[in-house]
């Protein structure tokens, strides 16, 4: 393991200053990625100061440091997490020695699966540059902020990897991705959910609970791969990911509790500004649909190849949670459509990888939603939040071709078109939540539509000055 080195242009612990032609690539980077910030990252706060985390090391307990900075000097770095002595341990190659290149056979599944992870971290950046406008205090602009300059970091770490281990091609990979944007009909990113307008804060809650949840998934998979530098960069990334997760997980649950609380004084959250239940619901609904077909499809070839190869695993593979590694000797059992019904297939194990994937992140999503339900009941609202089926709004997968309601069952295209309004957002519920968005910039003071944080950022309090503006 190389030193910290935090002295560098870029930080880093891969040991860059001792390998000249990289640290020129990178170096040579750099300057295109902050125009691209200064281009497509947060709107106007590049002159105030904001009290932000930065990485500085992965060492347990004390890898970041705290303080105010302008987010143009964000001290983006290279950081792996420490190595392990491991072998391969699932798929068809258990045993052998982990790779520190990237095998030939491979290069090109890897160069994709890294790409396309790499893509989603510059486009969240993209889809949300313009909520600094209408934060709802000034803790959840600092946030916002965090979790932006953090996504920057993980381009950084994905595309170490491109230029590290991926030739010319990678270097090409790496301009791209400051070439393509989010929404953009002429180079999109992409995965679809990254080209979605995050075009409010309830949006941005629900981003961040469902879909980074996704990529929490994603980097969990990417952590077990064989080819080390992938797993020990996607490893030190997810340390960063839980901040993002819990901003969502808190962001609707502050939301709910506002909203719970009103209902409880028996008044209509409308009348005040506030989210009414069943919007939030139908907002609920189309994030986390959206986030279910970043799995891929639940029967999937390319997904078993991935396995097989050692280059994805299954979520906490290394656990030893799984009793099979090679998983060749169960099957997986899969609704699919057939006519005007549901039949069960069972299809072989490792082809159901991004089902399986899909199924550890359902479980964790309905743990979240449980809790936002448990604080409604506490308020004493009988209304829930419900986790809409795996088969609702799916534009991937063996559901794509097909309509389901919320609650999982086929339905007709009328059906679905007479209901549709009443589960997803519509025009007048996006409207609405937009008329909402006013900005709140007293230190400590909250927007009529969302409860305050239980706890500061680094133990400061609620009314400190997270945003110094200039
Ligand atoms: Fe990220
Ligand atoms: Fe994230």
């Amino acid at each position: 393991m190389s030193a910290v080195d935090l002295e560098a242009k870029i930080p880093n612990n891969v040991d860059l200053k001792n390998d000249k032609r990289l640290l020129r690539a990178l170096e040579k980077w750099q300057p295109k990625f902050r125009e691209w910030w200064k281009e497509m990252g947060p709107s106007d706060y590049n002159t105030d100061q904001i009290y932000l985390r930065t990485a500085v090391g992965v060492g347990k307990g004390g890898w970041a440091h705290f303080d105010y900075v302008k987010m143009p000097d964000y001290r983006w770095g290279i950081f792996l997490a420490e190595p392990v002595e491991r072998t391969i341990h699932f798929g068809d190659n258990i045993g052998s020695p982990i790779w520190n290149e990237v095998p030939g056979e491979m290069r090109n599944r890897l160069r994709r699966l890294i790409v396309t992870q790499a893509d989603t971290e510059p486009a969240s950046v993209e889809q949300q540059r313009l909520l600094g406008d209408t934060a709802p205090s000034l803790m959840d602009m600092r946030s916002l902020f965090q979790v932006n300059v953090e996504e920057g970091r993980h381009l950084w770490a994905m595309v170490y990897l491109l230029h590290t281990y991926f030739g010319a091609d990678g270097r090409d990979e790496a301009e791209e991705l400051l070439e393509r944007r989010s929404g953009n009909a002429d180079k999109p990113r992409i995965l679809e959910a990254f080209n979605k307008p995050i075009e409010s804060w309830l949006d941005f809650f629900c981003f961040t609970t469902f879909t980074d949840r996704d990529g929490k998934y994603q980097l969990a998979s990417l952590a077990e791969s064989s080819f080390d530098p992938l797993a020990r960069s996607t490893q030190f990334m997810l340390t960063e990911e839980a901040y993002h997760m819990q901003t969502g997980e808190n962001g609707v649950g502050r939301v709910l509790h506002r909203t719970g609380e009103l209902l409880a004084e028996g008044k209509d959250p409308k009348s005040v500004g506030a989210m009414p239940l069943d919007l939030v619901q139908r907002y609920v609904n189309a994030w986390f649909s959206v986030s279910m077909d970043l799995f891929g499809g639940e029967d999937s070839t390319n997904a078993a190849e991935s396995f097989a190869s050692g280059l994805k695993g299954r979520y906490r593979e290394g656990d030893g949670i799984y009793k099979d590694p090679k998983a060749l000797a169960q099957a997986y059992k899969l609704e699919v459509p057939e006519g005007n019904r549901l039949v069960e297939q069972e299809i072989p194990l490792r082809r159901a990888m991004n089902g399986l994937l899909l199924d550890a992140y359902i479980a964790d999503c309905k743990r979240i939603v449980s809790r936002w339900n448990r604080d409604l009941e506490r308020l004493g609202v009988k209304e829930t939040i419900e986790l809409p089926s795996k088969r609702f709004h799916r534009h991937q997968g063996v559901y794509a071709d097909f309509d389901f309601n919320p609650a999982g069952e086929l339905i007709s295209k009328d059906d679905w078109a007479a209901n549709v309004d009443s589960w997803l957002p519509t025009q007048a519920d996006r409207e609405y939540v937009a008329s909402c968005m006013k900005p709140v910039r007293e230190p400590g003071k909250y927007a009529n539509w969302i409860g305050p944080h239980s706890v500061g950022v680094n133990e400061q309090p609620l009314d400190f000055e997270y945003v110094k503006f200039h």
